[in-house]
């Protein structure tokens, strides 16, 4: 296997507020580097490409540049919107000797070792895989959210913290069977002429690739078992979670200059 790999590290972060999620410290290392570690240190990859916010590329060239030559990774600019363009960009500078490329989301810092091992083992044999899990909970639609305002305290309407009162629900449609129902995780990968065949389609709208494969029609995606630790980085509240999974300290008590 001559593996090629892409981190998708374009999406603007919003629900993770103002903070640079990707500079986030794990353990004295941000978390991007967290990220592409998992991958540098293996054999099977020949070749690692980060796609960049657009926005702010010369920026990230300067913060992440060294360190990611240092692990053999280039970056390249990601797409503004959609992921898909993002993945679209890098997949343009990988190599033609790669015989398999995964994706992995540079916000996936804590996917055990041995869930890579099994899904590039089963990609020598399938064209494309995916980790998943099964859906535990019980899964409904549900409308547009809207504010109840609870507060009939004027006082606090004045003081302006009315705020706190709001309470944001919504209304259930339905509940959704869950048979069958998986949440996919990365890394995605599979043989390059697939992914790059699904890319050369003229429908690119998508949020993961595998379903570009499925768009093709003619190449079956397999699901192989996920692992609950493999989070996505989304929230701030999700960093405490990392550093539990990882097993590893905040910067509070460390030396300045080895914070992030
Ligand atoms: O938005 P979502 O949570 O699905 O993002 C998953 C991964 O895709 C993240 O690592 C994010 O940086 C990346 N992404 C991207 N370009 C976009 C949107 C998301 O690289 N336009």
């Amino acid at each position: 296997m001559r593996l090629a790999v892409i981190f998708p590290a374009a999406g603007k972060s919003e629900r993770f507020g103002e903070r640079d999620k990707l500079s986030e410290d794990l353990g004295g290392r941000p978390l991007l580097m967290r990220t592409i570690d998992l991958f540098a240190k293996r054999d099977e990859m020949i070749f690692g490409v980060v796609a960049a916010p657009p926005d702010t590329f010369d920026q990230f060239k300067f913060r992440y540049g060294d360190g990611l030559a240092l692990q053999g990774v280039t970056c390249v600019p990601g797409g503004r919107v959609d992921r898909w363009e993002t993945v679209k960009n890098a997949l343009d500078v990988i190599p033609d000797d790669c015989t398999h490329i995964a994706v992995h989301d540079a916000a996936r810092p804590c996917t055990p070792p041995e869930l890579i091992s099994h899904v590039l083992r089963a990609a020598e044999h399938l064209p494309a895989v995916v980790p998943a899990m099964r859906i535990a909970s019980t899964l409904k639609r549900v409308g547009e959210e809207t504010e109840v305002d609870e507060s009939d305290d004027p006082i606090a309407a004045i003081l302006g913290d009315a705020d706190t009162h709001k309470l944001k629900t919504s209304t259930v449609i339905e509940t959704v069977d869950r048979t069958g129902l998986v949440e996919v995780q990365t890394p995605q990968v599979f043989h390059a002429d697939v992914l790059r065949r699904a890319y050369a389609q003229d429908d690119l709208s998508s949020t993961d690739d595998a379903s570009l494969i499925e768009r093709l029609g003619d190449v079956p995606v397999h699901v192989v078992p996920g692992d609950p630790r493999n989070i996505k980085i989304t929230t701030p509240a999700d960093i405490p979670l990392a550093r539990a999974i990882l097993g590893v300290r905040g910067p509070q008590g460390r030396a300045i200059h080895k914070r992030f």
